[in-house]
């Protein structure tokens, strides 16, 4: 949920450091700073809000020279987002800086015991861990003893990033269930959380293991266990992304990333998907396998719960296999006779949600194999799966998910085909059909892009100004419905609700009146006509109707305010295609509304907290 990033080298750190926290931003943006080492001493800048304003600070100031630096940008978790809470923080005797990734769950018990020693600042977790290992140097322990004990003692998740005074040049880096990598440059090295932030200057790295701790200079970098062997990592290429992690042409983020949905979309089909059959690689969950399944459980958080949610009306058509879907900080809580027949799939963008993971641990310890849809290859979550498929979704920056969303339902679909098929739920034949229909995907989504952006943009400045909506769906529009809900709340602030429509007249249809807003999603099937009966309903209470549908002309007169007609598709992909008009309307009323699009307040890319 935060960044960290360090760099030292023959090059201004300074300049570096702001560039690569402006990468890794999306992840946190309530505050930031940096530490740079001057070679006598530890200079430290910080600020609430965001990157940009740290670099207006450094303009102003003279940076005094300096050999080396690591540098922090935050979501605050312990303590407020304020310039006293923002990362570096120094020991009591500046002899160290250090930043943090995670969340220290014991920080508590070990402020009271060295509260009277150490004159402890801010409210963080964070700034106990730099009194900790200055509090062992200061008692003669070398560096590396005192990082090393320090770990130890700290229990929860923690990736840390440190300079001491006293060696110019060098960082530490200690890793422990948050993700951590060096970058391997010439006459120069880097330290990031997040691979994103290093692509600029080498595509080198190596990535740390959990319990590891790295000693960085310019010319390389040592890594030991936490048990003080040394170990020899092999360093890899840094793969070079399909997608670029600039916004181009776009204003924001997040609407270069609805609009490369075709191009990701097209890529699943290309790694997945053959003439007449789906295929997850060697290793991958095997047919007799899938054969024994008896139950799914489907866990995961918010848009990837939606994904999730949204696949389970496929698996359920699969004989034998009963399916459930759960959000995952729920899932844990769940007494279920659970056994290694039950296949846990968890999806998550990007494998690091906290939730997600203990919902994963849960399901391994109770003997359930666990399916991971993931984007982010070497995460925390793809380590802990039995099985991974890979969303091919490219980085997503904008902190509300949208590309991330049709590719893991776009994948969960494929994946629902080829344990039907294993399973002979379904024929080649049918197989084939699936695919074929699959494989216009990419060509109609670029078609509604193209073809839709105007006229969204017009109709989202119409409705801009209703203070609350409904999204309504049915079936498998019904999670779609949540997850148009979800986009529009959280980068608008306007409150929106998704329901299953047939809950409406059970609550939800007090809220209608002519000030309120409700976007219904019907496709070509047998509930379309429901769906017309829930229109009417709002009508008669005067509510404002935005339909979405392949079946634009079967939308009787007067019903719809507005229409955002699709092209033709049969209605198990259907949420594939209304996800785009979905998203350009929440993207268009943020806008309409001036809100910060790609870093809504008080919210995190990955959320690493439980
Ligand atoms: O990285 P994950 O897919 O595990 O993240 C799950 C949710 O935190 C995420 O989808 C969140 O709901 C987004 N802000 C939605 O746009």
């Amino acid at each position: 949920m935060c960044g960290i990033f360090g760099y030292t080298g023959k090059r201004k750190p300074a300049g570096i450091l702001l560039e690569g926290l402006k990468k890794l931003e999306y992840r946190g943006y309530d505050s930031c700073g940096i530490a740079l080492n001057t070679g006598q001493r530890l200079a430290v800048f910080k600020t609430k809000g965001p990157v940009s304003k740290l670099a207006g600070i450094l303009r102003d100031r003279k940076i005094p020279a300096c050999c080396c630096g690591i540098a922090h940008t935050r979501w605050a978790t312990h303590g407020t987002p304020t310039r006293i809470n923002a990362h570096p923080h120094l020991d009591c005797w500046k002899k160290l800086a250090l930043v943090h990734n995670g969340i220290i769950e014991n920080f508590a018990g070990i402020k009271k015991k060295i509260a009277s020693e150490h004159k402890i600042k801010s409210s963080t977790d964070t700034e106990i861990i730099a009194h900790l290992i200055g509090g062992f140097l200061r008692k003669g322990l070398s560096k590396k003893r005192a990082i090393l004990k320090t770990a130890a003692v700290l229990r929860g998740s923690f990736a840390l990033g440190i300079l001491f005074s006293d060696e110019p040049g060098v960082i530490w880096g200690v890793k422990k269930e948050s993700p951590l990598m060096a970058g391997l440059g010439r006459g120069e090295c880097f330290l990031s959380s997040d691979s994103v932030a290093m692509l600029s200057w080498t595509k080198k790295a190596v990535y740390l293991k959990d319990e590891e701790v790295a000693r960085i200079n310019p010319q390389g970098i040592e890594v030991f266990s936490f048990r003080g062997k040394k170990v020899f990592p092999q360093p890899v290429v840094i793969k070079q992304e399909a997608f670029s992690t600039e916004k181009g042409r776009f204003q924001h983020f997040m609407l270069k990333e609805i609009f490369e949905q075709p191009k990701v979309s097209a890529g699943i089909l290309s790694r997945y998907a053959g003439r007449s059959e789906v295929w997850f690689g060697k290793g991958f969950l095997s047919r007799q396998a899938a054969n024994k399944i008896r139950r799914i459980f489907i866990v995961a958080c918010g848009t990837a719960y939606h994904a999730g949610f949204s696949s389970k009306y496929l698996f359920e058509r699969i004989k034998g296999l009963s399916v459930e879907a759960d959000v995952s900080s729920e899932f844990r809580y769940r007494k279920v006779d659970f056994n290694r027949n039950d296949l846990v799939i968890a999806i998550s963008q990007s494998g690091e949600t906290a939730d997600t993971l203990a919902a994963v641990n849960f399901a391994k310890q109770q003997g359930c194999r666990i399916l991971a849809v993931c984007n982010v290859e070497n995460s925390a979550l793809t380590r802990a799966a039995d099985f991974v498929v890979y969303t091919l979704a490219g980085p997503e920056i904008g902190v509300a998910s949208t590309k991330a969303f049709t590719a893991q339902m776009f994948c969960l679909y494929l994946i629902y085909l080829y344990i039907a098929r294993a399973r002979g739920s379904i024929v080649k034949e049918q197989e084939t059909v699936f695919l074929a229909k699959a494989k216009k995907i990419p060509l109609l989504q670029n078609k509604i892009l193209t073809q839709s952006l105007n006229q969204v943009r017009s109709i989202a400045r119409q409705f801009s100004q209703y203070g609350c909506f409904l999204f309504l769906g049915r079936g498998i529009n019904f999670p779609l419905a949540l997850e148009g809900a979800l986009k529009l709340k959280e980068i608008s602030y306007i409150p929106a609700e998704g329901y299953a429509a047939g809950e409406m007249k059970h609550g939800p249809i007090a809220l209608i009146d002519e000030y309120r807003a409700v976007v219904c999603l019907l496709s070509s099937d047998s509930l379309f006509e429901k769906m017309v009966s829930n229109m009417q309903e709002i009508k008669a209470r005067k509510g404002k109707v935005l339909a979405i549908t392949d079946r634009p002309s079967a939308v009787p007169k007067g019903l719809a305010d507005k229409v955002i007609a699709l092209p033709k598709i049969s209605p198990e992909f259907f949420p594939l295609l209304a996800s785009l008009p979905l998203q350009l309307f929440a993207y268009f009323v943020a806008k309409n509304l001036g809100r910060a699009i790609d870093k809504p307040r008080n919210l995190a890319k990955s959320v690493t907290v439980e």
